[in-house]
């Protein structure tokens, strides 16, 4: 199966972090988010991978290349471990980038992917999304798939207060998934079908295409996965999954900084010393 990460949202919940740096960027404890992202698929067991970018994002195609210059002055200075980091990043997958052309929502930015992906199922990774699960989560869902041969959305219980933040399903449990019956993009938490939000990992069947393809505009005047997937809806099964696993929306401050402290903590360099700081801190 391929992968396509969106990454070329303005991300401007994030800003002023954002103005000149994407947000897929962010690091996250010693990382980039999207490298997380990439990890993910790799664990997954995907080599070939698409990410869609836009102007302002070539940091992110950097990241993946190779820095000879960098390579050289490492090796030259004796720094193995930080030379090894780095080739290795290069060396992750087949990645592959596309420009959106303008940010006309995530559904317009997944239909850049049409003639990479050809007619097989594919995953979505959002590109501002960490999940920590093992199975990683995208696994999760490719075995959900594998199983049902129908597109599966990752979803997480969300509080009241959050719903509006969120795509959220209807459906019906069957065994360990839901078999759904409607998608409403952002509800208030009155109009909202269920508590079930929508993460940003998915597992989609090639003909979301031809509904993105016709899809007006909706929420937020963007052409929305969500609109597209209702009407996939219409002629198919799709199913959600509640994951297994840990997951932050790094295009949040306060998730960016729950990732960085919970994914440092579980560094053995820095975890003590941490530990004893924020003890002290309240
Ligand atoms: P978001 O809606 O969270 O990203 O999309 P955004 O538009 O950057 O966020 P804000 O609201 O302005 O802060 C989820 C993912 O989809 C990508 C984003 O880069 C993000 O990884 N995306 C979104 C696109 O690739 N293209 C778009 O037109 C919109």
């Amino acid at each position: 199966m391929k992968a396509v990460i969106p990454a070329a949202g303005f991300g401007t919940r994030f800003l002023p972090a954002t103005k000149a740096q994407p947000k897929e960027m962010l690091p996250v404890y010693d990382k980039p988010t999207i490298q997380y992202v990439v990890e993910e698929a790799v664990a997954s067991g995907i080599d070939d991978i698409l990410i869609i970018t836009g102007r302002n994002k070539r940091a992110i195609e950097d990241h993946f290349d190779r820095t000879l210059e960098l390579e050289s002055a490492l090796k030259n200075s004796g720094k193995d471990r930080y030379l090894k980091q780095i080739v290795d990043i290069s060396d992750l997958a087949n990645i592959y980038f596309i420009r959106q052309k303008e940010q006309r929502g995530l559904g317009d930015a997944i239909l850049c992917a049409k003639n990479f992906v050809g007619g097989e199922a594919f995953a979505v990774l959002l590109g501002d999304t960490i999940t920590i699960g093992s199975p990683p989560c995208t696994k999760q869902l490719m075995d959900i798939y594998d199983d049902r041969k129908g597109t599966v959305i990752a979803v997480e219980k969300v509080a009241p207060e959050k719903i509006p933040h969120y795509g959220i399903i209807k459906g019906r449990k069957t065994d360990s998934t839901y078999e759904i019956d409607d998608l409403v993009e952002k509800p208030s938490p009155e109009e909202a079908p269920s508590d079930l939000g929508i993460i940003g990992r998915y597992v989609l069947t090639p003909q979301i295409f031809d509904h993105l393809e016709c899809v007006s505009p909706g929420f937020g005047n963007e052409i929305q996965l969500t609109d597209a997937l209702k009407l996939l809806r219409d002629e198919q099964a799709i199913f959600a999954y509640e994951f297994k696993g840990k997951r932050y929306d790094i295009g949040t401050k306060l998730d960016w900084l729950k990732s960085s402290l919970e994914i440092a903590l579980g560094n053995d360099e820095i975890k003590d010393e941490l530990t004893e700081y924020l003890k002290n801190l309240l």
